[in-house]
Formats: structure tokens, sequence, C-alpha cells
């Protein structure tokens, strides 16, 4: 985010303390439960959604030299993605081409080849089979018959993409918004990754994400852990396409009306959450980012798996540092899984209580009402056949 942006959402935020108020959609809205239990309605959301759009596989950090390799089956398809020695990305389906074996796991370095473990089917680093082996049981077929499946893979800004299936047309570009712009700014390519938690949740995933659209349940719920770092109930939200930045001003930045705007620093001063459609939260901690990669339970709409990873701005070398992040990775557990995951456990169950129809979305959670219009409309593009290209 540039200096002029800063200065800007900074004073939009000091004219909704003036005014007591905070970033409003036009009127409240109703969203129906069925969303977050329905079988039919997953599997729109697979195809419509997790098919059809790339998806947030991490920072360049994770991929920081040639050769080396991720694993990534979060999405329900298994994906590795390689570093080449151009320093370009190469994605596949990581399944052998004989007779499917999991090719490789978790993450590590390749030397020059993906070797299969169960008959050693060997694969070059662009996915290519080397040699149908052993010789003379294969007649009739070439390698090049038999190379890996290839998914689209962008990488920009520092943030891998990939789209899950390989025809998805189209769908490696993601459009360039103002949002990229920012995130140009924010110099994600020179982040490191310090740890990542995988959590496997009993709520939907659209529940996981939703946790993170508004602020102004922090004074009830966060007592004990993060409701003393912000100010109540404001928060300034703005959409960029199917994406949004939503801003949770820290109290410090009250401290800013006495410094000249030259000296501004809204990331300083404040919880910068980015909603990365469709399923991606990039949230700004002042020293260090957080990105939550929420997913679908296979053919399970009330369970998720919610995927968190802490970035630093440089790797920790010191046992200093490592406190220091160690500390950061506690207090977010404490406050998202410990706190808010536990009542969307509980909003889950009551979802399947049939209490009632719709949930309520008031005029002072618009990133919730955004985030449910664009996934909604989405499904409505897949469904008249659009490409996301047009959106
Ligand atoms: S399944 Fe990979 S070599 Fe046989
Ligand atoms: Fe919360």
């Amino acid at each position: 985010m540039d200096h002029p942006t800063q200065v800007l959402l900074v004073r939009k935020i000091f004219s909704l303390l003036d005014q007591g108020s905070t970033s409003l959609a036009d009127a409240p809205f109703l969203n129906p439960v069925s969303v977050y239990h329905c079988a039919h309605q997953l599997a729109l959301e697979q195809a419509g959604l997790f098919g059809a759009y790339p998806l947030l596989m991490g920072l360049s950090a994770c991929l920081d030299h040639p050769g080396a390799y991720l694993t990534d089956d979060l999405s329900g398809v298994p994906i590795v993605i390689i570093r080449a020695a151009d320093g370009t990305l190469n994605a596949f389906i990581n399944v052998c081409r004989h007779r499917g074996a999991r090719l490789v796991e978790g993450q590590g370095t390749l030397k020059n080849a993906l070797t299969c473990p169960y008959h050693g089917w060997m694969y070059n680093l662009q996915g290519q089979l080397v040699q149908l082996m052993p010789a003379g049981s294969f007649s009739g077929l070439t390698c090049a018959e038999r190379n890996l499946r290839s998914l689209p893979v962008f990488e920009r800004h520092g943030l891998i993409w990939v789209a899950r299936e390989p025809g998805q047309a189209g769908s490696a570009q993601r459009p360039l918004t103002t949002l990229d712009t920012e995130m140009a700014h924010l110099r994600l390519e020179n982040f490191s990754l310090y740890e990542t938690r995988l959590l496997e949740k009993p709520f939907n995933w659209k529940n996981a994400l939703e946790t993170f659209f508004e602020n102004w349940h922090f004074p009830f719920l966060h007592q004990k852990t993060v409701a003393s770092i912000f100010l109540p109930a404001v928060s300034h939200f703005e959409a960029f396409g199917n994406d949004a930045r939503l801003i949770m001003p820290r109290r410090s930045i009250l401290t800013l009306r006495d410094q000249p705007p030259e000296q501004w620093n809204l990331l300083k001063h404040s919880l910068v959450i980015y909603f990365l459609f469709p399923n991606t939260l990039l949230l700004w901690q002042r020293d260090h980012l957080e990105i939550w990669r929420v997913f679908p339970k296979p053919q399970t709409p009330g369970a998720c798996l919610a995927q968190v990873a802490l970035y630093t701005p440089h790797a920790a070398t010191t046992e200093r540092e490592r406190d220091l992040w160690d500390k950061n990775m506690k207090l977010l557990l404490e406050t998202v899984d410990g706190e808010d995951f536990e009542v969307s456990t509980k909003i889950q169950q009551g979802i399947a209580s049939g209490a009632q129809t719709h949930l309520t979305f008031g005029r002072n959670e618009p990133a919730l009402q955004h985030f449910h219009r664009v996934i909604q409309q989405a499904l409505t593009d897949q469904r008249m056949g659009l490409s996301e290209s047009v959106r």
C-alpha cells in the first residue's frame, strides 16, 4: 500500500471515529442457512469456485530455489509445484501416470527428477516421462502419452496461484485490479515462511472465513486475548472486484492525530485483512503476515480444513526472533482456534437445529455481505457459462 493511500485511509478512519460510525452496507442482508449445510451447495461451490478459479498456494518463499517443490492436497486434488532451473514454476497433478501412485510428499528439493516410489518411473522437472520401463512392457505407448498432467500456475508479487484442474481455461491469470497494485507494494516476495498449522474443524468453510470479516465481536469474545489492542466497532471496508480489503484500526492509531500526515503509517497501526477470492485471507499484522487458506472437507458441507501460515519479513535466525514468532503463533491460535472457531462450531450446530432459515448480517457487516454476494455471483456466472476472465 503506497503512502498516499495510507494517508487517505487514516483520514477515512478518523472521520468514521469522529462520527461514531463504521463502514456500512446499504441494508441488512439475509443469508440462507442452507449454504452452510447443503450438499448440493457444496457441489456447486466445488465446481464453480474451487474448480473454476486459481487458488493461492502460498508465498514465493515456499519455493525459494531451483528444484524446490511443494505439495498441497487441500483443494481435493493432489498438487505438486516445482521451481525450475530458470526460476519459473511448474505445477502438476501429483499422480504417477503408470498406476496412479503419489509421486512426492511434503516439501523439499528435487535434484533433477521425480521418481515414483512404487515402480520407479521417472519424470523430469518439466513433468516429462523420461523412459517407459521396463522395456518391452508398454509396447504401443510413447513417453509423451504419459507425461504428468500440468496445471495452470501463476506467480505474481510473491503470491503463487494454481488452478486445480488442467483445463481451467484462462484461469491462471488473475485480473489486474487496484488491489494487485497494492499487493506489489507489500513486497511479499521478500517474506520468509516461519510455520504452518492445519486445523480440521467441524463447520462449513465459509464459516471459518466469516469470523475474520468483522471486529465488533472483539469486546465480547476476545476479552482475554486481543480486544485491548483494537478500537472497538470501527472498521473500513472496500471491495476490489471479488477481492476486498478490511482495515481494523489498533488503538495506537490515535497517536497519529498528533503527527503530520507525512509520518502516518497505517500498516503499523492497524490490522489489514485482504480477502483474496475465493478462499484466502492475507492478514497484515504490523510486523509479520498471516495467510489463512480454507477448504471444504471433501463431500462434507459441515467440515473444513483451515491452514494458517505465519510469514516473517526475514528468516528467523536468533532465539529472540523465534521466541517472538512463537508467541505470535500462540496468540493467534488462542484467539482464532480457541475463541472464534469454538463459536463457529456452535454456529454450525445451530444452523442444523432448524432454529432459523437465515442468518442476518447487519449494515455494519459489509465484508460478510460482500463475501456471500461474490460467491453467489460466481456460482450464477458458472451456471450461465460465463468465464472468470469477464468478471
Ligand atoms: S505407479 Fe508409479 S511407477 Fe508404478
Ligand atoms: Fe474473532
